[in-house]
């Protein structure tokens, strides 16, 4: 990690629970929340692929709320209008992982550039970042939004090269999604995966360069390493 100059996170999962949203799942579907939220962050994910693979792009809010409607539909609950706003509403208030906000700290304290770099709309990364109050944090909030396609496009990855202006090499890709880190180490970057759970990496070809149990873990590594 020698050569580390600037950290890129992914949002969704990585920095932030997308399952807080279980909570309000819950409340409107008692016992269910949990299985609401996976359901919806799986097809979340695939509206992404499926948009990138046909040409189409819409923000990711719009393939937040699709993949709710389906969600609800597949699992015959019911959703009216009050329900669909409050939960789309629920998405743009992610919670951070507990040891984020600290680890994130400790990260810019080594004076390494922070950014965020996501399938969210700009409007969905600033909300979430601004209303956990860790928008100081980071120099970059980038969004998919200025290319129109979704990860894991090189386009997308090829953003933050552009906006950090680091050649790929120097910029540690961070992400929770193995197939986030597929992607990112398929086009060049250095990458770390996020492993909270017991996760199986894809059988793509790449590996990570570096795996974590938390962003913790990885504030320990550059410490422990003194090697920036
Ligand atoms: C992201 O934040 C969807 O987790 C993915 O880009």
């Amino acid at each position: 990690m020698n050569d580390i100059r600037g950290i890129v996170f992914d949002l969704y999962g990585t920095l932030y629970d997308v399952h807080s949203v279980a909570t309000q799942c819950d409340s409107f579907y008692p016992k269910l929340g949990r299985d609401v939220s996976v359901l919806w962050r799986q097809k979340q994910l695939e509206y992404t692929w499926l948009r990138s693979l046909m040409g189409q792009y819409v923000d990711f809010e719009k393939a937040t709320e699709d993949s709710l409607v389906y969600t609800c539909r597949h699992l015959g609950l019911e959703l009216d209008e009050a329900r669909r706003a409050a939960l789309c509403e629920a998405y743009l208030t992610l919670s951070p992982f507990p040891e984020v906000p600290a680890a994130l700290r400790e990260l810019r304290a080594r004076g390494l550039p922070l950014a965020i770099l996501s399938n969210g709309s700009i409007r969905s990364i600033d909300s979430v970042v601004r209303r956990s109050g860790l928008l100081d944090e980071f120099a970059h909030l980038i969004s998919v939004d200025d290319v129109r396609i979704f990860k894991p496009s090189d386009r997308v990855y090829e953003l933050a090269e552009r906006k950090l202006d680091l050649h790929r090499s120097a910029i540690l890709f961070v992400s929770s999604n193995a197939w986030d880190v597929t992607g990112a180490a398929y086009f060049g970057y250095p990458t770390c995966w996020v492993n909270r759970g017991s996760g199986t990496f894809e059988e793509m070809g790449q590996r990570p360069a570096h795996t974590v149990t938390g962003i913790d873990g990885l504030a320990r590594k550059l410490s422990a390493a003194h090697e920036i």
